[in-house]
């Protein structure tokens, strides 16, 4: 057993902001000189240093000097196969897919251009300071199993799966159900649970899943019940209008899941643009995760999630948040809060009344408000609920995976620590609003330059130049 100790000022959460109208701080917890005591990876104790320190003598200890530690982002919802074409100009979703996508993801049936390309992914994430996602692979099972391996080497907790399409894109992309049904068997059998990977059985999207995909599905998640699903759901009209028409005696788009048996805790579909209240509705009560990806919205142009309808506490969604990169064309949670705020801003034009009356909400709209309390719960313990993996992180709480991030909250452009001066004159948080305020600078005017140094499991895998 090696145990060590990590001391510097730490800022998590141990309650959701949105449920503390008023009173967000309530919901968070800050050490301005804390020590986090870690055994083989877990958290064994959290608390100020000295009263901690004095009961741990001669362990070892890491002091992160003139940073807020906060626990490891979570990206909810990403594309392995899409890191070399991010930023794909000029198409939205349908003809993007065709054009830009499937013809890069084709790539991924050899291993070798897959497990380059994985390196790269995971490098880029934990230089952004995320430590878990939730990715998507390609169709054929190569991605999957170098994803897997790979984030087995560096210890990161991955939740991923098979991706499965057999409608509206190539023919030499496409897999048959049979087959997919039974790679998923196989990778389920190798992969999940061990190490920290987990699988979700995934249909890409129910515009590429015929019935029989889905039933295979179905089929996958009865005898893997305790398995994740993953998927799209609402994200683009023109897709929500084909769904449609592939499945004609759904009513709508969550339908079409439901009808396979699919929409419950463990179930995340992505974007959720276009969600009816009605399938708010039955989402909340299922227990089913949405996943916000603003940058993925706003680049594709798919339109603008109502954040404060999916919040509302009369039908209340699960929600995490996700780059969906490529979609989105960023590989850090830190532009996905700051593209989230703007979108709760814009939605609220609409909400104020100014240009219609009648759809004047202004509860909804105080909802919309993106907080630095709403987006770092979002990004860490929040999108960590959305994913059912709480109970492993998320936070500091003793007993979960010790994953986290040093923020310089000065770092980024160069007028960044003058900025910040304003908040805290020597640049440095010593109260909960202080540490948040500062961290709103970080997700409204920093970057992902503020990524200091990024620790998986109790060991630093990231350090800036
Ligand atoms: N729907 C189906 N596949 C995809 C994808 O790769 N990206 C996004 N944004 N939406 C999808
Ligand atoms: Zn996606």
């Amino acid at each position: 057993m090696s145990t060590i100790g990590i001391r510097g000022t730490f800022f998590d959460f141990v309650d959701d902001p949105w449920k503390h109208l008023g009173k967000e701080q309530e919901a968070a917890r800050f050490h301005q000189d804390g020590l986090l005591v870690v055994t083989d990876g877990i958290i064994r104790e959290f608390g100020a240093y000295d009263t901690l320190a004095a009961a741990h003598p001669g362990i070892a200890i890491t002091h992160i000097k003139d940073r807020i530690i906060v626990p490891g982002f979570i990206d909810g919802h990403i594309h392995l196969p899409q890191t070399r074409v991010l930023g794909a100009y000029g198409e939205q979703l349908l003809p993007w897919l065709q054009m830009s996508i499937y013809p890069e993801e084709i790539k991924y049936k050899d291993r070798n251009y897959a497990r380059e390309g994985v390196k790269r992914f995971l490098d880029a994430l934990l230089a952004a300071g995320t430590t878990t996602c939730q990715a998507f692979t390609s169709s054929s099972p190569v991605a999957t199993e170098e994803l897997f391996e790979e984030a087995g080497r560096r210890n990161m907790r991955v939740i991923s799966g098979l991706t499965g399409i057999d409608r509206n894109a190539p023919a030499d992309f496409i897999d048959t159900p049979e087959n997919f049904y039974r790679d998923s068997k196989r990778l389920i059998a190798q992969y999940h649970n061990k190490g920290r990977n987990l699988y979700a059985i995934t249909p890409r999207f129910a515009f590429g899943a015929s019935p029989d995909l889905l039933k295979a599905c179905q089929r996958l998640k009865q005898e893997h019940p305790d398995c994740w699903v993953n998927t799209h759901i609402s994200e683009n009209p023109a897709e929500c209008r084909g769904v449609l028409i592939e499945h004609p005696d759904c009513q709508d788009y969550l339908g079409v899941y439901e009808k396979f048996g699919l929409v419950g805790p463990k179930f995340s579909g992505g974007h959720g643009v276009y969600l009816t209240n009605s399938e708010f509705r039955r989402m909340s009560k299922s227990g089913a995760a949405v996943v916000f990806c603003p940058c993925s919205n706003l680049f594709l142009g798919s339109g603008l999630f109502r954040l404060g309808r999916a919040t509302d506490p009369e039908h209340r969604v699960k929600m995490s948040f996700g780059t969906d990169m490529g979609g989105g064309n960023r590989f850090s949670m830190l532009n996905v809060l700051d593209d989230a705020y703007k979108v709760g801003m814009c939605n609220n034009t609409m909400l104020d009344g100014s240009i219609d009356p009648v759809r004047m909400d202004v509860a909804e709209a105080e909802r919309n408000k993106l907080s630095p309390y709403r987006g770092f719960w979002s990004v860490t313990l929040g999108g960590a609920e959305g994913l059912y993996i709480d109970d492993k992180l998320g936070n500091f709480q003793p007993g979960k995976e010790a994953d986290f991030v040093a923020l310089d909250v000065n770092a980024g452009p160069l007028a960044q620590a003058w900025h910040q001066s304003l908040i805290a004159e020597d640049g440095r948080p010593h109260t909960v609003e202080q540490a948040a305020n500062l961290l709103f600078s970080v997700m409204m005017v920093g970057d992902d330059r503020c990524v200091d140094e990024t620790w998986v499991m109790g060991k630093r895998l990231y350090k800036k130049n």
